[in-house]
């Protein structure tokens, strides 16, 4: 299989000063040529320039947790893609469940960002899952369907070189309860499956399904060893450099 990815959402922690400091220890943990995987972070956008600098000499890459679909304009708070790119990004994550939840982000939205990051050359980590009461009733994969086939609709298959795709069950998020191996395989390979059918099963092969949702050292070799779990999408513990190197060196010895 392809290498893993393994991407750390720092969320709204790591001002520009700790955001040094943790890029500082994880380019000293990780000098250029010392992983096969792909490692990505992810800080808060003011954080962005700090994180950028203290990884400029290593393979970890830096991306942005949001973005607007226009260039630029009168728009109080946010930032574009050009602005992403300027900076020295290469990913953004798109359509995380806390931007769904706590600004109001459908799925027409998450698609359009999706589609203006692809357009821009960078690459779109777009997050999809469902809520603990979706997941009750038994309607998990009819959610993620929809919030992904918003996506796919606006993007075509040599496009798609540019998309991951993040698994994270809202449930799962924050909460120190994960999905279970087999709950992430079920969802991962349904999304395969989902890729397969609009296209092909090379396209459907060579996009990273990531899994979200309380990943850590301790229980990250049991997911990142299921088929189609091709990497992770990890919040609290990418915040330590120890938690986050742990995974990657669990990645490193799956590949
Ligand atoms: P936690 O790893 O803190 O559960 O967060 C997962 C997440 O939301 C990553 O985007």
């Amino acid at each position: 299989m392809s290498n893993f990815l393994i991407a750390g959402n720092w969320k709204m922690n790591c001002g520009p000063s700790e955001a040094k400091q943790l890029s500082d220890d994880l380019a000293n943990r990780w000098p250029s040529g010392s992983f096969q995987c792909e490692v990505v972070v992810s800080p808060p956008s003011i954080s962005i320039p700090s994180a950028v600098e203290s990884l400029e000499d290593t393979d970890i890459k830096v991306s942005a947790q949001n973005t607007h679909t226009e260039d630029s304009g009168a728009y109080t708070g946010d930032i574009s893609t050009p602005m992403i790119k300027d900076a020295g990004c290469t990913h953004v994550i798109v359509g995380h469940s806390e931007r769904r939840e706590y600004y109001g982000e459908d799925n027409d939205l998450v698609a359009e960002k999706a589609r203006k990051v692809i357009l821009d050359d960078l690459t779109a980590i777009v997050c999809v899952g469902e809520k603990l009461d979706q997941r009750k009733k038994g309607e998990q994969e009819k959610i993620v369907m929809d919030q992904l086939d918003a996506v796919l609709n606006k993007i075509t298959i040599d496009q798609a070189k540019s998309l991951v795709i993040a698994y994270e069950p809202v449930w799962a998020i924050g909460t120190g309860e994960t999905a279970s191996p087999e709950q992430a395989q079920e969802m991962h390979l349904f999304i395969r499956n989902f890729l397969k059918e609009r296209w092909n099963e090379q396209r459907s092969s060579e996009i990273k399904i990531l899994y979200g949702g309380s990943m850590k050292p301790a229980n990250a070799e049991e997911l990142l060893s299921q088929n189609d779990v091709d990497g992770g999408l990890i919040g609290g513990a990418s915040l330590k450099e120890e938690s986050f190197s742990g995974i990657i060196e669990i990645a490193e010895k799956l590949s």
